[in-house]
């Protein structure tokens, strides 16, 4: 308790503080806007200062080529904290810098690492007086206005680090579920841009019985494959029957980049996000290695440049780097 409060009183002695907020991947092959994960790297790095009167503004962003807006009541990363001081009734003022360190509209969840960053670091700078997962449905505000939709399955792993589940959206419920040390996830992102708003409006409104018992299965199929460092299990169940056959189609070569991944040793492979960024996971890092140099070069091979990032899955969500 000492300890907390020490804690607690260096935080209000700060005017500044820089926040990492991890990428995530949602949807995870079977779980549409219920299950995420946070990775290692990349994230959004934002910084926020106390200022002396109680404006919000969004001082600088870099890293956007421009795209984002600076106006406080469209910009992910100031929407969140707007509403987070409505709610606690906190009247202060924030400068806030953005530095975007991973494209937009990738798949990678970076609105909501944007969302994460600023929101934390508002907590933070403010001496924590709401604990970390109450801070979601602020930084759902953020997704809400990146794409018209509220959903939690990037913010809560950005938020909270680690697997999560949203359990519920109404009322809101998520829990975190336990990973094996050897998971690790290839994302490959090329350079081509997916609207998440367009991505969403492609959808079907209504799942046959067939294919929801199917997805089903496989929903539960993962949490236990995870629970249970069930490698086999997680692979069985990284089959997606509702989105991916309708999504496939906005990401150039996708079977033939999941192809690879599989022929590479990957468990699965399947769209990360709204795309067009595609994630494979694999047992071990080697592997998982091998996974993203095929998959990288599948995409080359048909004139597509790509990233690929390797990394386990993150436990720790945002942190403070300064
Ligand atoms: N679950 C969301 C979707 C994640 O697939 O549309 C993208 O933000």
């Amino acid at each position: 308790m000492a300890n907390k409060t020490k804690e607690t009183y260096k935080f209000l002695l700060m005017d500044s503080i820089k926040i990492f907020a991890p990428a995530t991947v949602a949807n995870v092959a079977c779980g549409f806007d219920i299950f995420g994960f946070a990775v290692d790297a990349p994230g959004d790095e934002v910084i926020v200062r106390k200022r002396t009167d109680k404006q919000i503004v969004i001082t600088q962003i870099t890293g956007d080529e421009g795209k984002l807006t600076y106006d406080i009541s469209k910009n992910t990363v100031s929407v969140p904290i707007l509403k987070y001081l409505q709610y606690t009734q906190i009247s202060e003022g924030f400068d806030i810098e953005l530095h975007k360190k991973m494209p937009l509209g990738s798949g990678l969840g970076s609105s909501s690492a944007s969302s994460v960053a600023g929101v934390f670091a508002v907590n933070e700078l403010l001496g924590k007086p709401l604990v970390s997962k109450d801070l979601l449905p602020f930084s759902m505000e953020g997704e809400r206005v990146a794409c018209g939709s509220a959903h939690a399955d990037n913010v809560a792993p950005a938020l909270l680090g680690g697997f999560v589940v949203v359990r519920s959206y109404n009322p809101l419920d998520v829990f975190k579920v336990p990973t094996p040390s050897e998971l690790f996830v290839t994302i490959v992102h090329p350079d081509i841009e997916v609207n998440t708003k367009d991505a969403r409006h492609i959808l079907r409104n209504e799942v046959s019985m067939k294919n929801t018992i199917a997805q089903m299965g496989n929903v539960a199929g993962m949490i236990a494959g995870l629970m249970q460092a069930d490698y086999q299990l997680i692979a069985n169940s990284m089959i997606d029957f509702i989105i991916e056959p309708v999504r496939a189609i906005l990401i150039p070569e996708f079977f033939e980049v999941k192809n690879a991944a599989l022929d590479a040793g990957a468990l699965g492979c399947s769209i990360s996000g709204a795309g067009p960024s595609i994630f494979a996971f694999s047992k071990g890092l080697e592997t998982a290695e091998k996974v993203g140099i095929a998959m990288k070069s599948s995409f080359e091979k048909v004139g597509i440049i790509a990233n690929a990032y390797v990394s386990g899955i993150n436990q720790e969500g945002p942190k403070i780097i300064g």
